[in-house]
Protein backbone atom coordinates (compact mmCIF):
# COMPACT_ATOMS: atom_id res chain seq x y z
CA UNK A 1 0.00 0.00 0.00
CA UNK A 2 1.46 3.39 -0.81
CA UNK A 3 1.52 5.90 1.99
CA UNK A 4 1.69 9.27 2.05
CA UNK A 5 5.29 10.46 2.94
CA UNK A 6 3.61 13.66 5.55
CA UNK A 7 1.52 10.90 7.40
CA UNK A 8 5.18 8.92 8.23
CA UNK A 9 6.17 8.85 11.60
CA UNK A 10 8.85 10.69 12.41
CA UNK A 11 11.95 8.98 14.62
CA UNK A 12 12.06 8.78 17.95
CA UNK A 13 9.25 8.81 20.85
CA UNK A 14 5.74 9.64 19.19
CA UNK A 15 2.09 9.19 19.51
CA UNK A 16 2.82 6.09 17.23
CA UNK A 17 5.02 4.03 19.23
CA UNK A 18 3.09 4.77 22.75
CA UNK A 19 -0.23 3.27 20.49
CA UNK A 20 1.20 0.42 19.67
CA UNK A 21 2.88 -0.90 22.63
CA UNK A 22 0.27 -1.92 25.02
CA UNK A 23 2.43 -1.96 28.08
CA UNK A 24 3.71 1.47 27.84
CA UNK A 25 0.44 3.14 26.64
CA UNK A 26 -1.35 1.22 30.55
CA UNK A 27 1.36 2.37 31.96
CA UNK A 28 1.15 5.91 30.96
CA UNK A 29 -2.72 6.33 31.20
CA UNK A 30 -2.67 5.29 34.82
CA UNK A 31 -0.05 7.50 35.74
CA UNK A 32 -2.62 10.65 33.72
CA UNK A 33 -5.67 9.03 35.99
CA UNK A 34 -3.29 9.07 39.15
CA UNK A 35 -2.15 12.34 38.48
CA UNK A 36 -5.93 13.71 38.05
CA UNK A 37 -7.19 11.16 41.03
CA UNK A 38 -4.24 12.51 43.41
CA UNK A 39 -5.41 16.50 42.27
CA UNK A 40 -8.61 15.86 43.27
CA UNK A 41 -8.38 13.19 46.41
CA UNK A 42 -5.46 14.77 48.20
CA UNK A 43 -6.86 18.52 49.30
CA UNK A 44 -10.19 16.72 51.06
CA UNK A 45 -7.11 15.21 53.90
CA UNK A 46 -5.96 18.93 54.34
CA UNK A 47 -9.15 20.94 54.56
CA UNK A 48 -10.94 21.03 57.86
CA UNK A 49 -14.31 20.52 56.74
CA UNK A 50 -15.23 20.52 52.65
CA UNK A 51 -18.78 21.82 53.92
CA UNK A 52 -18.98 24.98 54.60
CA UNK A 53 -20.52 25.69 57.73
CA UNK A 54 -23.69 27.99 57.86
CA UNK A 55 -25.08 29.81 60.94
CA UNK A 56 -28.21 28.35 61.92
CA UNK A 57 -28.07 24.38 61.11
CA UNK A 58 -28.00 22.18 64.31
CA UNK A 59 -28.85 18.45 64.27
CA UNK A 60 -31.88 17.70 64.64
CA UNK A 61 -34.20 17.25 67.68
CA UNK A 62 -35.28 13.45 69.18
CA UNK A 63 -38.94 14.07 68.09
CA UNK A 64 -37.57 15.50 64.32
CA UNK A 65 -35.70 12.79 64.15
CA UNK A 66 -38.03 9.87 64.63
CA UNK A 67 -40.56 11.86 62.67
CA UNK A 68 -37.73 11.60 59.48
CA UNK A 69 -37.49 8.21 60.19
CA UNK A 70 -41.44 7.98 59.74
CA UNK A 71 -40.83 9.75 56.63
CA UNK A 72 -38.20 7.49 55.16
CA UNK A 73 -40.50 4.26 56.35
CA UNK A 74 -43.63 5.93 54.07
CA UNK A 75 -41.49 6.28 51.22
CA UNK A 76 -42.33 10.04 50.91
CA UNK A 77 -39.49 10.47 49.20
CA UNK A 78 -39.98 8.19 46.59
CA UNK A 79 -42.34 11.05 45.41
CA UNK A 80 -40.59 14.45 47.33
CA UNK A 81 -37.07 15.74 46.95
CA UNK A 82 -35.63 17.87 49.55
CA UNK A 83 -33.19 19.94 47.42
CA UNK A 84 -33.87 23.48 45.67
CA UNK A 85 -31.63 23.85 42.63
CA UNK A 86 -30.26 26.86 42.12
CA UNK A 87 -32.22 27.61 39.12
CA UNK A 88 -34.75 30.76 38.86
CA UNK A 89 -37.93 28.86 38.67
CA UNK A 90 -36.95 27.04 41.70
CA UNK A 91 -35.66 29.64 43.28
CA UNK A 92 -38.75 31.29 42.67
CA UNK A 93 -41.07 28.83 43.53
CA UNK A 94 -39.57 26.96 46.79
CA UNK A 95 -37.24 29.72 48.27
CA UNK A 96 -33.37 30.12 48.32
CA UNK A 97 -31.68 26.82 46.63
CA UNK A 98 -30.00 24.09 48.82
CA UNK A 99 -26.66 24.73 50.63
CA UNK A 100 -24.95 21.66 51.37
CA UNK A 101 -24.43 22.61 54.84
CA UNK A 102 -28.10 21.93 55.64
CA UNK A 103 -27.68 18.80 54.78
CA UNK A 104 -24.33 17.76 56.72
CA UNK A 105 -26.00 15.99 59.73
CA UNK A 106 -28.37 13.86 57.58
CA UNK A 107 -28.12 10.31 57.33
CA UNK A 108 -29.25 9.39 55.03
CA UNK A 109 -30.15 12.66 52.88
CA UNK A 110 -32.77 13.25 51.59
CA UNK A 111 -32.82 14.66 48.69
CA UNK A 112 -34.60 12.43 46.68
CA UNK A 113 -34.50 11.82 42.77
CA UNK A 114 -38.30 12.47 41.68
CA UNK A 115 -40.71 14.72 42.24
CA UNK A 116 -44.55 13.64 41.65
CA UNK A 117 -45.24 15.78 44.60
CA UNK A 118 -43.60 19.76 45.33
CA UNK A 119 -40.49 20.03 46.83
CA UNK A 120 -40.35 19.55 50.36
CA UNK A 121 -36.92 21.46 51.59
CA UNK A 122 -38.32 24.57 52.79
CA UNK A 123 -42.20 23.34 53.47
CA UNK A 124 -40.95 24.40 57.75
CA UNK A 125 -43.96 27.15 58.03
CA UNK A 126 -45.87 27.01 54.97
CA UNK A 127 -48.77 25.79 56.38
CA UNK A 128 -50.37 25.05 59.91
CA UNK A 129 -50.05 22.19 61.95
CA UNK A 130 -54.11 21.72 60.93
CA UNK A 131 -53.53 21.71 57.38
CA UNK A 132 -50.53 19.20 57.54
CA UNK A 133 -53.01 17.23 59.70
CA UNK A 134 -56.12 17.23 57.36
CA UNK A 135 -53.23 17.09 54.43
CA UNK A 136 -52.29 13.73 55.62
CA UNK A 137 -55.30 12.30 57.16
CA UNK A 138 -56.86 12.74 53.30
CA UNK A 139 -54.78 15.25 50.29
CA UNK A 140 -58.04 15.50 48.49
CA UNK A 141 -59.59 17.23 51.83
CA UNK A 142 -57.08 20.32 51.09
CA UNK A 143 -56.14 19.69 47.42
CA UNK A 144 -59.35 18.20 45.40
CA UNK A 145 -56.83 17.35 43.02
CA UNK A 146 -53.97 15.85 44.92
CA UNK A 147 -52.98 12.37 43.84
CA UNK A 148 -51.20 11.69 47.04
CA UNK A 149 -51.75 8.79 49.34
CA UNK A 150 -53.98 9.18 52.78
CA UNK A 151 -52.20 8.38 55.45
CA UNK A 152 -54.64 8.77 58.21
CA UNK A 153 -53.60 5.71 60.62
CA UNK A 154 -50.59 8.03 61.15
CA UNK A 155 -52.84 9.81 63.66
CA UNK A 156 -54.49 6.55 65.34
CA UNK A 157 -50.56 5.19 66.23
CA UNK A 158 -48.50 5.89 69.51
CA UNK A 159 -45.23 6.91 68.42
CA UNK A 160 -43.03 4.15 69.45
CA UNK A 161 -39.27 5.17 68.55
CA UNK A 162 -37.76 3.23 71.12
CA UNK A 163 -34.77 4.15 72.81
CA UNK A 164 -33.88 7.70 71.40
CA UNK A 165 -30.23 7.69 73.06
CA UNK A 166 -29.13 4.67 71.22
CA UNK A 167 -30.20 6.59 68.15
CA UNK A 168 -28.21 9.89 68.93
CA UNK A 169 -25.61 7.90 69.96
CA UNK A 170 -24.61 6.05 66.30
CA UNK A 171 -25.50 9.64 65.28
CA UNK A 172 -22.31 10.90 66.98
CA UNK A 173 -20.25 7.83 66.01
CA UNK A 174 -20.83 9.41 62.02
CA UNK A 175 -20.13 12.89 63.59
CA UNK A 176 -23.34 14.61 64.12
CA UNK A 177 -22.40 16.78 66.99
CA UNK A 178 -24.96 15.73 70.17
CA UNK A 179 -23.66 16.42 73.62
CA UNK A 180 -23.33 14.05 76.04
CA UNK A 181 -26.61 15.82 77.62
CA UNK A 182 -28.58 15.55 74.54
CA UNK A 183 -28.25 11.79 74.36
CA UNK A 184 -29.13 11.06 78.08
CA UNK A 185 -32.08 13.38 77.87
CA UNK A 186 -33.26 12.17 74.06
CA UNK A 187 -36.25 10.52 75.33
CA UNK A 188 -37.41 13.08 77.81
CA UNK A 189 -36.79 15.64 75.02
CA UNK A 190 -38.98 14.11 72.85
CA UNK A 191 -41.49 13.88 74.90
CA UNK A 192 -41.16 17.30 76.12
CA UNK A 193 -40.80 18.90 72.59
CA UNK A 194 -44.14 16.59 71.67
CA UNK A 195 -46.48 17.41 74.65
CA UNK A 196 -45.15 20.82 75.84
CA UNK A 197 -45.26 18.88 79.31
CA UNK A 198 -42.69 20.92 81.55
CA UNK A 199 -40.02 23.42 81.17
CA UNK A 200 -38.94 23.53 77.79
CA UNK A 201 -36.30 26.38 77.93
CA UNK A 202 -33.20 24.02 78.24
CA UNK A 203 -34.24 21.89 75.20
CA UNK A 204 -34.43 25.32 73.11
CA UNK A 205 -31.40 26.27 73.99
CA UNK A 206 -29.18 22.69 73.55
CA UNK A 207 -31.83 22.90 70.36
CA UNK A 208 -31.67 26.55 68.68
CA UNK A 209 -35.31 26.93 66.88
CA UNK A 210 -36.72 23.89 67.99
CA UNK A 211 -40.54 24.17 68.06
CA UNK A 212 -42.30 22.88 71.03
CA UNK A 213 -45.98 22.23 71.07
CA UNK A 214 -48.57 19.47 69.90
CA UNK A 215 -48.34 19.07 66.61
CA UNK A 216 -51.40 16.64 65.66
CA UNK A 217 -54.02 18.20 68.15
CA UNK A 218 -54.74 15.47 70.60
CA UNK A 219 -52.62 16.11 73.67
CA UNK A 220 -53.39 13.00 75.29
CA UNK A 221 -50.88 10.51 73.06
CA UNK A 222 -47.69 11.19 71.49
CA UNK A 223 -48.44 10.22 67.60
CA UNK A 224 -46.68 9.56 64.76
CA UNK A 225 -48.47 12.76 63.22
CA UNK A 226 -47.16 14.25 65.96
CA UNK A 227 -43.62 13.52 64.95
CA UNK A 228 -43.86 13.64 61.42
CA UNK A 229 -45.52 16.82 61.40
CA UNK A 230 -42.80 18.38 63.95
CA UNK A 231 -40.41 17.15 61.21
CA UNK A 232 -42.03 19.13 58.18
CA UNK A 233 -42.57 22.09 60.03
CA UNK A 234 -38.72 21.99 60.95
CA UNK A 235 -37.45 21.97 57.30
CA UNK A 236 -36.22 25.19 55.54
CA UNK A 237 -36.27 27.10 58.77
CA UNK A 238 -33.18 26.23 60.48
CA UNK A 239 -31.12 28.67 58.65
CA UNK A 240 -31.80 32.54 58.40
CA UNK A 241 -31.27 33.35 54.85
CA UNK A 242 -32.15 36.75 54.93
CA UNK A 243 -29.72 37.90 57.45
CA UNK A 244 -27.14 35.85 55.02
CA UNK A 245 -28.06 37.82 52.11
CA UNK A 246 -27.68 41.15 53.94
CA UNK A 247 -24.55 40.29 54.97
CA UNK A 248 -23.39 39.76 51.90
CA UNK A 249 -24.69 42.28 50.31
CA UNK A 250 -24.14 45.39 52.41
CA UNK A 251 -26.75 47.94 51.00
C1 LIG B 1 -47.47 9.00 45.27
C2 LIG B 1 -46.66 10.17 45.53
C3 LIG B 1 -46.65 10.80 46.89
C4 LIG B 1 -46.25 10.23 48.07
C5 LIG B 1 -45.80 8.81 48.34
C6 LIG B 1 -46.29 11.28 49.05
N1 LIG B 1 -46.71 12.44 48.48
FE1 LIG B 1 -46.86 14.25 49.40
N2 LIG B 1 -47.59 15.07 47.70
C7 LIG B 1 -47.76 14.41 46.52
C8 LIG B 1 -48.40 15.31 45.57
C9 LIG B 1 -48.78 14.95 44.14
C10 LIG B 1 -48.58 16.54 46.22
C11 LIG B 1 -49.23 17.83 45.67
C12 LIG B 1 -50.72 17.82 45.93
C13 LIG B 1 -51.02 17.95 47.39
O1 LIG B 1 -50.67 18.99 48.00
O2 LIG B 1 -51.57 17.00 47.96
C14 LIG B 1 -48.05 16.36 47.56
C15 LIG B 1 -47.98 17.35 48.52
C16 LIG B 1 -47.40 17.23 49.76
C17 LIG B 1 -47.20 18.31 50.70
C18 LIG B 1 -47.56 19.78 50.47
C19 LIG B 1 -46.36 20.45 49.81
C20 LIG B 1 -46.58 21.85 49.37
O3 LIG B 1 -45.60 22.61 49.34
O4 LIG B 1 -47.72 22.21 49.04
C21 LIG B 1 -46.61 17.79 51.81
C22 LIG B 1 -46.20 18.52 53.07
C23 LIG B 1 -46.45 16.38 51.56
N3 LIG B 1 -46.92 16.07 50.31
C24 LIG B 1 -45.91 15.50 52.47
C25 LIG B 1 -45.80 14.12 52.23
C26 LIG B 1 -45.35 13.19 53.24
C27 LIG B 1 -44.93 13.56 54.65
C28 LIG B 1 -45.40 11.96 52.66
C29 LIG B 1 -45.08 10.63 53.30
C30 LIG B 1 -45.83 10.29 54.51
C31 LIG B 1 -45.83 12.13 51.29
N4 LIG B 1 -46.09 13.44 51.08
C32 LIG B 1 -45.96 11.11 50.38
C33 LIG B 1 -47.41 13.11 46.24
C34 LIG B 1 -46.95 12.20 47.17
Amino acid sequence: MASNPETQPKAGFSHRTLERNITLLGLCSLVAVAIGGIVEIAPLFWVDSTIEKVEGVRPYTPLELAGRNIYMREGCYLCHSQMVRPFKDEVERYGHYSLAAESMYDHPFQWGSKRTGPDLARVGGRYSDDWHRDHLKNPRDVVPESIMPAYAFLAEKPLNAGDMRAHLRALRAVGVPYSDKDIEQANADLALQATQDGDDADLTARYPKSQVRDYDGNPAVVSELDALVAYLQMLGTLVDFKAAEAQEQPK
